[in-house]
């Protein structure tokens, strides 16, 4: 899907026309209990995500963006049903995935995949990259054919000689071992995928290479992504549209040349300003001071007012709607008296 039609569905679903997105959070709440003692009584809860509402369309690919710590895996493996929600929806194609008994979730579990930042760790040191690209359709009763013959193709599609079948995780080079954990994710010929800081863990040249092939594989299988990095440089290679996260939240979300171009929000302000932008003036860098703060005790009001270089009396006391421009969202009260409010 080229970018036009890509910002026509997303203009088309903001403007009340039906486009049924792949897949739909809303309002969607992780938290982790903190227990003590020895009877483990709960006695609070990190609140990793924390009231998350977020669209991805057939074909797209949204970049989740945010500091270390802000909640980026928990949204993506709780989209996907790996952590377990307090509350919220997740739809897939309409249908709410969080309702599903686990026998009904299964044949739905193969159209929606994950990709690690560090491949070493997933992939089954004791298993050969056949079996590794296999397995999924072994266990999904969808293994036809020569294993080594449809294992081949896979590593053909992710840029691995066929040489490769018989070799172990450790055999591979960093790079190779995410190409083997992206076959892997490709072999059950998934809709969606989310790929948590892919190529955090490689050289930089090495990161182009992963990049480029996750821009091949979209284009052949029409994938959508959510792409998850706390680097927005990587984020903007690859993203139709961009997701901004701060401490459980979404602060921003937009086209990403919009985004990056022309922030919004002073978080993303923050962020975009660390970052060179071919043809944007280089402007001052915003620091970001003190650290991300605790998920388990969020400021009040506005949750980015501890940090931010635009705060106002109101920020610490209220917080802020969320105004829409032109396919862009925003939470902040600057645009009180700028842009529309409008619901998640
Ligand atoms: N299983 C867990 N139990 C308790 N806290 C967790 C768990 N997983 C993540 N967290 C906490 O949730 C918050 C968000 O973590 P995470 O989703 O990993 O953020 P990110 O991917 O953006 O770095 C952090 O404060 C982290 O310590
Ligand atoms: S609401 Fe206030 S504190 Fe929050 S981002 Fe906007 S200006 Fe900064
Ligand atoms: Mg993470």
């Amino acid at each position: 899907m080229t970018e036009t039609q890509l910002k026509n569905v997303a203009g088309a679903a903001e403007a009340g026309v039906p486009a049924t997105p792949l897949i739909e959070v809303r309002d969607l709440k992780v938290w982790f209990p903190i227990r003590r003692g020895v009877v483990a009584r709960t006695v609070g809860y990190v609140r990793a995500v924390d009231g998350v509402s977020l669209k991805i369309f057939r074909g797209e690919t949204v970049g989740l963006v945010g500091e270390s710590g802000c909640g980026k895996t928990t949204l993506g493996r709780s989209i996907l049903r790996l952590e377990k929600a307090a509350a919220g929806t997740v739809c897939l194609e309409g249908r709410d995935l969080l309702a599903l008994s686990e026998r009904q979730l299964r044949p739905l579990r193969r159209r929606m995949q994950m990709v690690f930042q560090d491949p070493f760790s997933c992939l089954n040191p004791r298993m050969t990259a056949m079996t590794i690209v296999t397995e999924g359709l072994r266990q999904h009763n969808l293994l036809e054919g020569d294993r080594a013959e449809v294992a081949a193709n896979l590593l053909s599609e992710v840029g691995l000689d066929s040489d490769a079948l018989y070799r172990y995780p450790h055999e591979f080079s960093g790079g190779q071992r995410q190409r083997l954990s992206i076959a892997r994710a490709l072999s059950l010929h998934p809709d969606f995928i989310v790929c948590d800081e892919p190529v955090s863990a490689l050289d930089v040249s090495v990161q182009a290479q992963v990049i480029n092939l996750l821009l091949d594989l979209r284009a052949r299988h029409g994938l959508s992504y959510l792409f998850i990095s706390h680097d927005l440089s990587v984020v903007r290679l690859i993203s139709h549209r961009v997701a901004v996260m701060y401490l459980g939240q979404i602060v921003e979300t937009g086209p990403a040349a919009d985004v990056i171009g022309a922030p919004l929000h002073p978080y993303t302000q923050a962020l975009v300003s660390a970052i060179p932008v071919p043809g944007r003036k280089k402007k001052k860098r915003i620091l970001l001071e003190g650290d991300l703060p605790s998920p388990v005790h969020p400021p009040p009001g506005c949750r980015f007012h501890t940090r931010c270089h635009r705060a106002m009396d109101i920020c610490s006391r209220r917080e802020p709607k969320l105004y829409a421009q032109r396919g862009r969202r925003v939470q902040c009260h600057l645009y009180e008296s700028k842009l529309e409010a409008v619901e998640d």
